[in-house]
């Protein structure tokens, strides 16, 4: 008798725990049904994958409304990511049916009700990209799963059209571009209008997303279409103020795209373009990756967001005010240059060749073209300051990568966070550097020695890898994965990062354009990795003293 009530007892908790899921859950679109996995004795998720946020998209259109479904959705699996190219440009892959998005859903002893929100949009160029699905082998690099559980908040990855299909513009309303924009805007609309039936609270949503996709959470913030759908907002190596996020003349690689797919450029060529086979567009949309110091790769990503009086109703820098409510995080990877520099000067990864003074002359003098020699020569005494009569081998390196992070990222990044604060009424700013070093410095080629934290070194310890893949990673590696998840979850939970229910190894404070605060990224990080001023010198060079040179050419 007494096993029996034990038995019982038993079976009874377990029901409980059992119960810990959302089951069927209705959605605008109709009914879906993801998978509850456990996590633990009295810990579950429910994910679902591949939930329809919009139809299927026109071709060079916005999005459109879903029509809906009967019955249940099964949505256990992921959807193709949006039709684009491989990773080096020699066929396409996925589809133009990709309006999808993914949801982790954590729960305790009982089923989750007003969780924050944290929705992730990734990066690529603006070309490539997807959150559908494994990256390598079984490792998903974008799975919420671990910033859900850790954090205790709901992880939403979208899909969004990428390269030709999602940017190609004539910078008229013949093709007006952004549809990849309106995409991830469609998702934000979507998740805040049915988040609340999968247990999250839709006046408590956080934007995250790194390169490309920082700087669309920062598009996201300044269009005045998403008032009052987000609460706060993660830039990570990537705003909207970045030289590559917007183009200025989309007109001059249309009519490049429509010469190669034997289309007019007259008239006539929007019509034609949209006749035009899917995949056949996405291969004229290869961008060239061809560059030198006198032509860097940055300059080569063309096929981004444009200001086409609509979801930019002014140039980004004119809509902060869009974002005064919003709380904003924003920063670099100390060394987010390496990747495009080591395409653009070689010699900066080798352990033989030097790297010439001429070759920083020559890409100093290509990112200054507009403003001459003047510019060149301010520029080169900026960099060339802390040199001494004999700069080292490494310091000239340095200094090239330096020099490239700066221009494509860090300048950028503090730019936005002043134009942030000084906008924000309620919103709050935060800035970061992120500074652990690659984990293959000095191990393997392209990776030097004297390396710091490359281009999108970060999202491993985001997502929290050093958790799901441990062998690949030190202990230390995953005390910072632990660091980023607590301050990123906390900020989505309150606004501040310090402020949540995970602990954290230094008090970040705010940034003010007085004092300039920003917290450095590390694994060995305490209060000593609170710092003022980041690269005052050279914000200060690119942000006033070149822009008040006389321009002597422009394009
Ligand atoms: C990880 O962090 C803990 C404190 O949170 C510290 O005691 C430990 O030494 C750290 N481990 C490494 C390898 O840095
Ligand atoms: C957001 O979520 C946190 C934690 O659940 C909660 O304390 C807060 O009141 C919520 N709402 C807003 C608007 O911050």
């Amino acid at each position: 008798m007494a096993m029996l009530g034990i038995l019982t007892a038993a079976a009874v908790f377990l029901q409980t725990v059992s119960a810990a899921s959302l089951g069927v859950v209705t959605t605008e679109g109709g009914k879906v049904k993801g998978k509850s996995i456990y996590l633990g004795l009295i810990r579950r998720m429910d994910v679902f994958k591949g939930i329809p946020f919009a139809d299927i998209p026109g071709r060079f259109e916005k999005p459109k409304p879903h029509p809906g479904w009967d019955g249940i959705l099964k949505t256990t699996e992921y959807r193709p990511r949006c039709l684009q190219l491989n990773l080096i440009q020699t066929d396409t892959r996925g589809s133009e049916d990709c309006l999808y998005l993914n949801i982790w859903v954590p729960h305790g002893s009982s089923v989750s009700t007003n969780l924050p929100v944290m929705v992730w949009i990734y990066g690529g160029g603006f070309l490539i990209g997807g959150s559908m699905g494994a990256n390598f082998l079984d490792n998903y690099l974008y799975s919420g799963q671990e910033i859900a559980d850790r954090g205790n908040v709901i992880v939403v990855t979208l899909g969004y059209r990428v390269g030709a299909l999602g940017f190609l513009s004539t910078g008229d309303s013949d093709l007006p571009g952004n549809y990849g924009l309106w995409d991830q805007q469609a998702a934000i609309a979507w998740v805040h209008r049915n988040i609340k039936a999968f247990g999250g609270d839709p006046n408590n949503i956080t934007l995250f997303g790194e390169s490309a996709g920082g700087a669309s959470v920062s598009f996201q913030t300044l269009t005045p279409h998403n008032k009052g759908l987000i609460k706060r907002a993660i830039s990570q190596s990537g705003v909207g103020l970045c030289p590559w996020a917007i183009n200025k003349n989309p007109r001059k690689f249309a009519e490049e795209v429509a010469l190669k797919v034997n289309c007019p450029t007259n008239e006539k060529m929007a019509a034609c373009l949209k006749m035009t086979d899917p995949e056949v567009l996405t291969m004229a949309g290869s961008l060239s990756m061809t560059s030198s110091p006198d032509s860097p790769l940055v300059y080569n990503l063309v096929l981004s967001p444009v200001v086409d009086g609509d979801f930019f109703p002014d140039e980004p820098g004119n809509l902060f005010h869009n974002a005064a409510e919003i709380d904003f995080i924003a920063g670099v990877n100390d060394m987010d240059g390496h990747l495009f520099t080591g395409l653009d000067v070689p010699s900066v990864n080798s352990h033989l060749v030097d790297t010439s003074i001429e070759d920083v002359k020559r890409l100093l003098g290509a990112l200054t073209q507009e403003k001459g020699s003047l510019g060149l020569d301010n520029a080169y005494s900026t960099y060339s300051l802390d040199w001494g009569s004999s700069p080292s081998r490494e310091t000239i390196k340095k200094t090239v990568v330096a020099i490239e992070t700066d221009y494509i990222f860090l300048i950028p990044t503090q730019a936005a966070l002043y134009l942030h604060s000084d906008h924000a009424t309620t919103g709050r700013t935060y800035s970061y550097i992120f500074s652990e070093p690659n984990r293959m410095g000095g191990l393997i080629m392209p990776y030097p020695g004297w390396m710091g934290a490359d281009h999108a070194d970060d999202l491993q310890y985001v997502f929290g890898k050093p958790f799901t893949t441990p062998l690949g990673y030190w202990p230390r590696h995953r005390n910072l994965s632990r660091y980023i998840i607590a301050y990123w979850t906390n900020f989505a939970k309150t606004g501040d990062p310090n402020k949540g229910d995970m602990k954290v190894p230094a008090t970040w404070p705010e940034f003010t354009s007085t004092g300039h605060q920003y917290l450095e990224l590390h694994s060995k990080m305490d209060k000593n990795y609170v710092g003022q001023k980041l690269r005052m010198r050279f914000v200060h060079f690119w942000t006033s003293v070149l822009p008040n040179l006389p321009t002597i050419f422009s394009e």
